[in-house]
């Protein structure tokens, strides 16, 4: 199977490396292209360098949207006729920095970009909010953990989404746990409390159960 990722920096390059160990092939863009052709070179033979953020999508399966809250919706709108009856994946979280470097959140309390970007997809996009959880660092040395695999919480409001981003989960070297719908997304993005936990299934499932 085939996933474009879109934005391949500190967290879409540890995606799209994990993701490649596991057999899928992969499509890539980013802004200047120059991180998606290293990127590109170190994983060899199982990644492309796409043209663009639209041609990164043809022919892919499922996109991730590894990209900063504050382009999202500006690369969705892009290539938005793409994103039709497409699983896409998004680990964004809702922060930003401000001119002193300080992590500043950039939506309400209480709003999550799940539900956020929700609205900023065309109708027929499948919408998964995952990959998001962990840090690049901690995703990198959590995936393929044994002998109890390590989760990854996902949240998606659509059946069909649900398979597939399980299966990319899986194919990343984890073990996937819903933590329900779009709405709550919440949970896996930065201050929820399901974000930056490393924990194996029964762990994952007893937290979940007791929101
Ligand atoms: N880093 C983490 O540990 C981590 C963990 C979990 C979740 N997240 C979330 O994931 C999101 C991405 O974070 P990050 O740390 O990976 O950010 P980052 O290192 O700044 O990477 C952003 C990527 O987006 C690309 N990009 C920017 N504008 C683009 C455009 N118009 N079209 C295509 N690509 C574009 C950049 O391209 P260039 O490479 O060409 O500049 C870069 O590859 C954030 O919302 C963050 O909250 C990050």
């Amino acid at each position: 199977m085939t996933t474009a990722v879109i934005g391949t920096g500190g967290i879409g390059s540890v995606i799209a490396r994990q993701l490649a160990s596991g057999g899928e092939t992969l499509r890539l863009s980013s802004a200047a292209s120059e991180s998606a052709r290293t990127l590109a070179a170190g994983i060899g033979r199982a990644a492309v360098v796409a043209v663009d953020n639209r041609d990164a999508l043809r022919g892919a399966d499922a996109v991730v949207l590894a990209l900063r809250f504050t382009v999202l919706e500006g690369v969705i709108d892009e290539i938005t006729d793409s994103l039709i009856d497409k699983l896409v994946i998004v680990p964004s979280n809702p922060v930003g920095l401000d001119a002193q470097g300080n992590v500043l959140r950039l939506l309400p309390e209480g709003q999550s970009s799940g539900e956020v970007i929700a609205g900023w997809l065309p109708a027929g996009a499948c919408l998964a909010m995952a990959f998001g959880t962990l840090s690049a660092g901690l995703f990198e040395s959590s995936s393929s953990r044994s002998p109890e695999p390590a989760v990854l919480f996902y949240a998606t409001d659509d059946g069909r989404a649900g398979e597939e981003v399980e299966r990319l989960i899986r194919t990343a070297g984890f073990e996937p746990v819903k933590a329900g719908g779009i709405e709550q997304s919440g949970r896996l993005e930065v201050g929820g409390d399901l974000h930056d936990l490393v924990v194996g299934p029964a762990e994952a499932r007893s937290l979940i159960g007791g929101a």
